[in-house]
């Protein structure tokens, strides 16, 4: 569906809105209370993603940072070390709150496309020692933001599955947009659910939804981090409304986010024929593309500015860095008033 009304919205996949038939069925829901635990839409949508998963349970989470903080808390002790990717969602934009909210102590590794070798890895384990925190956790993200929606790809995943198993440390994926991912490897959801201990999946983001994420587990974990919802105040009573929304988005929604990641690539050949910008990532695996602004005159706030006014809005994150999102609402009539804008913007200077 394009925005035909409207400007061309590539800001982001958080600005989508309900398609018609999710509104629907939220009116429809069958709700409870969740935090009595008897709301059956919401039962119903985290039995469902457990399932998809393998996994025994899940929580549903008012958002994707509430959802990686109590994955976090629920893994480990405060003052125990969580090995994080440099750049990272959950270490660079949750606002600290792994140190807040778990009493993480965080280690930093740099990675590419989202994988830290595994070298890497294996020397950021820790021994036993009086002196040094224990190495309690990896955090990975699928796909992975800053790398550009970069799909980690799945042989990588299990090697660090293997080393996760042979050091005793569990992995929680940042899977926020592991959905993309999905569509465009067909990589059964089981395959993915096998190399983590706990995923954390957005409804909010390409799937739609006004609200929510999902953490999955096992029984036990999960209770924990259920607790931990409770404590941040994420327990929402009659949230069956956005479960209903969700278990919607998954039939509906899910299936066309090949679509975007397609919408995004045709993105990415227009950038590839314009001087004076360059594609900031080494592939465009998904929904994501983010283009480096290497023009004299121009910097990415100009440009953002003056795509404005042709009706197109892309994200100025830097004075050298843009980005464009594709979603539900991004049609090809969009990619092409992107490119025609773009084009007349860069030529124009
Ligand atoms: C990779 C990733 N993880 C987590 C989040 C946090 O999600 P939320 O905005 O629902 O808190 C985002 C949000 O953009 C994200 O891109």
């Amino acid at each position: 569906m394009s925005s035909r009304n409207g400007p061309s919205d590539f800001r982001s996949d958080t600005v989508t809105r309900p398609t018609p038939s999710m509104l629907e069925a939220m009116v429809s829901a069958r709700v409870g209370d969740d935090v009595l635990g008897d709301d059956p839409t919401v039962r119903a949508l985290e039995e469902q993603i457990a399932a998809l998963f393998g996994h025994e349970a899940a929580v549903f989470m008012p958002s994707g940072t509430m959802s990686n903080q109590a994955a976090v808390a629920a893994h480990i002790l405060p003052g125990e070390e969580i090995l994080v990717e440099s750049s990272s969602h959950i270490f660079q934009f949750e606002g600290g709150a792994l140190a807040r909210v778990a009493g993480a102590h965080v280690r930093v590794l740099e990675g590419e496309g989202g994988m830290i070798p595994l070298e890497t890895l294996r020397n950021a384990v820790r021994p036993p020692s009086l002196h040094m925190p224990r190495t309690a956790l990896l955090c990975l993200e699928q796909t992975h933001l800053f790398a550009g929606g970069a799909i980690v790809p799945i042989s990588y995943l299990r090697q660090v599955r293997e080393w996760s198993q042979e050091h005793g440390i569990p992995v929680h994926l940042d899977g926020a947009r592991l959905w993309n991912a999905q569509v465009e490897t067909g990589i059964p959801f089981e395959e993915y659910g096998a190399v983590a201990d706990s995923i954390s999946l957005s409804f909010n983001k390409g799937l739609c939804c006004p609200v929510g994420s999902i953490l999955i587990g096992n029984g036990a974990y999960i209770e924990r981090a259920r607790r931990v919802r409770q404590w941040l105040g994420g327990g929402m009573r009659q949230s069956g409304y956005l479960a209903a929304c969700a278990l919607v988005a998954l039939q509906e929604v899910l299936p066309r986010l090949i679509e975007d990641n397609s919408r995004c690539r045709r993105l990415g050949g227009v950038i590839l024929g314009l001087p004076g910008l360059r594609i900031a990532q080494r592939t465009v695996d998904t929904n994501i593309l983010f283009v480096e602004v290497t023009h004299h005159d121009l910097d990415a706030p100009m440009i953002q500015a003056a795509l404005e006014d042709e009706g197109v809005l892309a994200l100025a994150l830097g004075p050298r860095l843009l980005r464009f999102v594709t979603h539900q609402y991004v049609g090809d009539a969009d990619v092409d008033r992107a490119a025609a804008a773009l084009n007349k913007v860069m030529q124009a200077s």
